[in-house]
């Protein structure tokens, strides 16, 4: 089949997301100007660039008590920072349970028990005993076409490694088996892990 977006695909649910994946979550911890945590799943986020390193996740819909966007990317307007906390298969019950519809003023990591301690570089909550903490400055915030689509890009000023996922000085994410999501209402774990070199490489 073929199909413009402009047009619809005329299938009983939106194919979009489960055409490209998987995707990286980026379970992103922020603070508002008053204090308030917050903590939530983002899947459209990735690395986007080495030297400084840069993330991207992207903003899409609002809730119903902000006139737009969503409390991460509020908050992120009000203080500058955020941080990702990088997801393995034993997080997927409280990355969805963060990802319900709270209010603004609910704090995710009381609401679903998830541990937090202070970022080191940042004025920012991170979830303890996760396999890797990007903490970031954000850099810009790109307003997308459409409605309530918001492009946010930040440099990591701070990264903590667990040292569990350390294996010979590599950082093996075979140890957590990442967590990625699928389209619909699917995820998918990453288990198989293989080296492949590059033209020229030995
Ligand atoms: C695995 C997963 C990935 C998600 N990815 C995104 C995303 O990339 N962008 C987005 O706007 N919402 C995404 N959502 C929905 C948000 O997590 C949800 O709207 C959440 O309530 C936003 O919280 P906040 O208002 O505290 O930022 C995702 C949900 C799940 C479960």
């Amino acid at each position: 089949m073929f199909y413009t977006p402009a047009e619809g695909h005329g299938l009983p649910h939106n194919p979009l997301n489960a055409i490209v994946t998987p995707r990286p979550i980026g379970w992103i911890s922020t603070r508002s100007a008053d204090g308030s945590e917050n903590l939530a799943p983002y899947s459209f986020f990735n690395l986007v660039a080495y030297v400084p390193p840069q993330v991207m996740f992207a903003s899409t819909g609002r809730k119903p008590d902000r006139e737009e966007g969503k409390d991460t990317l509020s908050n992120i307007r009000e203080t500058g920072v955020f941080c990702v906390n990088i997801t393995g298969e034993a997080h997927l019950d409280a990355v969805s349970a963060s990802s319900a519809a709270f209010g603004r003023e609910v704090d995710e990591f009381e609401a679903t028990g998830v541990a937090r301690e202070d970022c080191v570089t940042i004025p920012c909550s991170r979830v303890v005993g996760t396999p890797a903490t990007l903490e970031c400055r954000m850099t810009e915030i790109v307003t997308l076409r459409g409605q309530n689509n918001f492009l946010v890009l930040g440099e990591v000023t701070g990264i903590h490694l667990n040292d569990a996922c350390l294996i010979e000085g590599r950082f093996s994410p075979e140890v957590f088996q990442p967590l990625a999501r699928m389209g619909y209402r699917d995820y998918a774990v990453v288990r198989d892990v293989f080296e492949k070199l590059r033209p020229g490489e030995s």
